[in-house]
């Protein structure tokens, strides 16, 4: 199928509905300014979404809306703050059903790592020497560190499930069994990996953290563009997520249940909101990014179909995954015949997202990130600060070359980033 022909994509079996879903790959593409940008007069290929997705028009719309109509600050009793609270209401209830959650279970910050640390502050003052918490190394440096750092203000044993860069690069459930005790307060992981694509069994591992009375905290930062999340369904206590990998503006977003969002006491100023979330979210917000969150979720709901928003993002993973797993399947297969190209993680479609770590024999990661950003075809090489992952597959400091793939990719992108590979060493 060329890239400029539609993708035909079956939300279901047909013979359960008696229509087919289909996404307009073109149509969807001229809703991203961005991707309209040529290089040397070539069209730029943006294979660098594991960084940061392109945003969508109307995300940039509703930023641009927002500030054109006169911002204020929240809980004022003239007219634009009152538009600036229903603004941050209206951001809580499309990311909650983005998550499958509850709107006062939603918290924004300025990115992941931030409220990972508010978090993580948080937290540790209510861990205490003899506790352990347990971290993985198949995770992006963010929910790692700042963990390892409370841990070591309060006095707490970190413990590292590994895993297996012999076996797809899949996490290691037998070290979680053996990481996991009594004492553990929680379990931190990623849903998955901005480096190899990993996906992980969330549900199980909430399940055995949860078996040992452990919290849970997901991060779902790379996953989001390309899955769908259920917090309900997986039953973690907290799961973040960074809207700019999702076609949105740079806000991160937390989920925490909100009974411990309740419990827990954030690091804040005296005269702010005492009450889950609003106390989490120290300072002025970006209220247009927020308005530009909302957009985002609205955009991926619109590849979906169905009576409310949360039915249309379900459906709209679905398509996004289908084509997804076409692009995957196409890239695998090439890859597999280049005898200069390794790749590091499964090399399945299953159980990964359409982000790819490679090896070029005889050229370094950063060389071969420089060829094809120079050839037009945007990537990243080094080790996405996935310092874990790049330590525990050897390939610290230089790292890999990264290739990453979302919906708005075509697969003449992928034969031609192929191409340049094939041409490489
Ligand atoms: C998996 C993962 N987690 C966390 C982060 C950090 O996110 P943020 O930039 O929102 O702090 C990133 C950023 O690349 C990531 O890929």
């Amino acid at each position: 199928m060329g890239a400029h022909q539609m993708f035909r994509l079956h939300s279901a079996p047909l013979d359960s509905y008696d229509r087919c879903m289909t996404l307009d790959i073109e149509s969807l593409r001229a809703g991203f300014p961005a991707l309209a940008r040529t290089q040397n007069g070539r069209r730029v290929a943006y294979l660098d979404g594991p960084g940061g997705t392109q945003v969508h028009e109307s995300v940039i719309q509703a930023m641009a809306d927002f500030m054109e109509r006169g911002g204020s600050n929240l809980g004022g009793t003239f007219e634009t703050s009152i538009e600036t609270d229903s603004v941050v209401a209206g951001a809580r209830s499309a990311v909650a059903d983005l998550f499958g959650a509850e709107p006062n279970e939603i918290v924004f910050g300025q990115n992941m790592t931030s409220l990972t640390y508010a978090m993580s502050r948080a937290m540790a003052r209510t861990w205490d020497s003899g506790d352990n918490i347990v971290l993985t190394r198949l995770d992006h440096d963010a929910n790692v560190a700042p963990w390892m750092q409370g841990a070591t203000d309060a006095g707490a044993e970190v413990r590292f499930v590994d895993f297996d860069p012999e076996d797809g690069c899949n996490l290691d459930l037998g070290t979680l069994a053996s990481a996991l005790d009594n004492n553990t307060r929680l379990v931190a992981f990623t849903h998955a990996s901005n480096a190899v694509g990993t996906v992980t069994p969330v549900a199980e591992i909430v399940r055995m953290a949860h078996a040992v009375g452990a919290h849970t905290y997901v991060d779902a930062v790379h996953y989001t563009p390309h899955g769908l999340i259920d917090v309900a369904e997986s039953g973690t206590d907290f799961l973040v997520a960074s809207a700019y990998k999702w076609f949105g503006p740079h806000t991160g977003c937390l989920f925490g249940r909100h009974e411990l969002l309740s419990e827990l006491a954030p690091y804040k100023l005296r005269p702010a909101p005492g009450d889950a979330p609003d106390k989490w979210e120290t300072g002025t917000q970006s209220f247009e990014a927020l308005a530009g969150v909302a957009a985002a979720v609205g955009y991926v709901a619109s590849m979906g179909e169905g009576v409310d928003r949360r039915e249309r993002v379900i459906s709209a993973y679905g398509n996004m995954n289908e084509y997804e797993t076409a692009l995957t399947n196409r890239f695998l297969a090439g890859v597999e015949a280049l005898p200069n190209v390794r790749l590091f993680g499964r090399p399945s479609a299953e159980g990964r997202t359409a982000t790819f770590a490679v090896d070029v024999a005889g050229v370094s990661p950063a060389a071969v990130a420089k060829a094809l950003g120079d050839a037009g075809c945007f990537v990243w090489s080094g080790d996405y600060y996935a310092y874990e992952v790049m330590h525990r597959l050897g390939k610290a400091p230089e790292g890999l070359v990264r290739i990453g793939f979302v919906h708005y990719n075509t697969e003449e992108e992928v034969d031609r980033v192929l191409t340049d590979l094939a041409e490489m060493s």
